[in-house]
């Protein structure tokens, strides 16, 4: 390779954000110059490679300073920064298909680009209580080392009476600035607080400016908003997003990948999994992982390293008279 399709290609990895592509063609540099008999920039380069790939797991951690909301903007959204990755997720196959092509189409978006198409990134969560809107957000945040930025709509309504449609255009010109996942989270707000007589009129106003929003953007950021209440929401809206992700109650399968993902380094020899997935039926994602959480904690409190029948049915049914109240 050329000097110039070594920068290209460097690039091109630095905008999918791809380190490890990005440090091997550094390498491939060093292996160029060393070959051309430039010994000492080859081993500058490959000490430079080498500092990067051990420092990279402090460095991600840390926060990225720009990311920081400041001013206005601090008191709308709030920023954090995810390690979730979608492997800690249990989903149906379809909708993993679904989340992978979302991550696909990110890291490989110059391709897209390229060729004047847009990757997919306005997304529409819809689904029950606790099956996994918010994690995927974070997930999607994690894969794609963005900060994740979340919005509660609810909030921004209610405290700013009158003006969110001034503070929603905040928002959208920081994802134009500081690329990151924005999650627009308790969308519903919009839909299910229609009948609320004061709120009718502003309502529509700060749906309006979203969709007006949403529809102009073109800023790199992923948008995604969640809500349980479709049915709420007026159909204009979906045109608007690339996709509308449905996410479901658990079904046997995905259930015991939760069971068994939560109780993994538990002796669970004893256990009887079709039984403990019957009795969590009806049970959301978020209440099975709990119910799993509450069975390790029965079994380390009694100093033990298995998890029996009895810890699993007795926190399952826990969980089911908590949520039936
Ligand atoms: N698919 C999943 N795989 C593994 N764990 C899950 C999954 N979905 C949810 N959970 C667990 O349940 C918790 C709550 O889920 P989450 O907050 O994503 O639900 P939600 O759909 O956003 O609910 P809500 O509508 O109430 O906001 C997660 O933090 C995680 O521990
Ligand atoms: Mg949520």
């Amino acid at each position: 390779m050329t000097a110039s399709k070594h920068l290209i290609a460097l690039l091109k990895s630095h905008i999918a954000r791809d380190d490890d592509q990005f440090l091997s063609i550094a390498m491939q540099v060093a292996a160029h110059e060393a070959r051309k008999g430039h010994g000492q920039v080859a081993q500058q380069l490959r000490e430079l490679v080498d500092q990067a790939r051990s420092g990279k797991v402090e460095h991600s951690r840390r926060p990225v300073p720009i990311a920081q909301p400041k001013g206005d903007l601090a008191a709308l959204v709030a920023v954090s920064f995810s390690d979730t990755r979608l492997k800690s997720m249990a989903l149906p196959d379809e909708l993993e298909q679904r989340l992978k092509r979302v991550i696909v189409e990110q890291r490989q978006q110059h391709k897209i680009l390229e060729r004047g198409l847009e990757p997919r990134r306005k997304l529409l969560l819809v689904g029950p209580p606790g099956s996994g809107k918010t994690m995927t957000a974070s997930a999607l945040a994690g894969e794609l080392h963005l900060p994740l930025f979340t919005v509660i709509f609810d909030t921004l309504i209610t405290r700013f009476m009158g003006e969110t449609a001034s503070k929603l255009r905040i928002i959208f010109e920081a994802m134009l600035k500081t690329r990151g996942v924005y999650f627009f989270d308790e969308f519903d707000a919009i839909g299910s607080r229609r009948s609320e007589r004061n709120d009718v009129g502003e309502i529509r106003r700060v749906l309006n400016s979203f969709l007006q929003f949403l529809e102009k953007d073109d800023s790199g950021s992923l948008i995604l908003a969640a809500t349980n209440h479709v049915e709420l929401l007026d159909p204009a809206l979906f045109r608007r997003f690339d996709d509308v992700i449905q996410y479901e109650l658990p079904d046997e399968d995905v259930t015991l990948k939760i069971l068994q993902t939560r109780l993994l380094g538990f002796d669970t020899d004893k256990v009887s999994w079709s039984r403990a997935v019957e009795l969590t039926s009806g049970l959301s994602q978020a209440e099975i992982s709990r119910a799993a959480d509450e069975a390790v904690k029965r079994a380390i409190l009694t100093d033990r390293t298995n998890i029996t029948n009895e810890d699993l049915s007795a926190s399952i049914r826990e969980r089911r008279s908590a949520v039936h109240k």
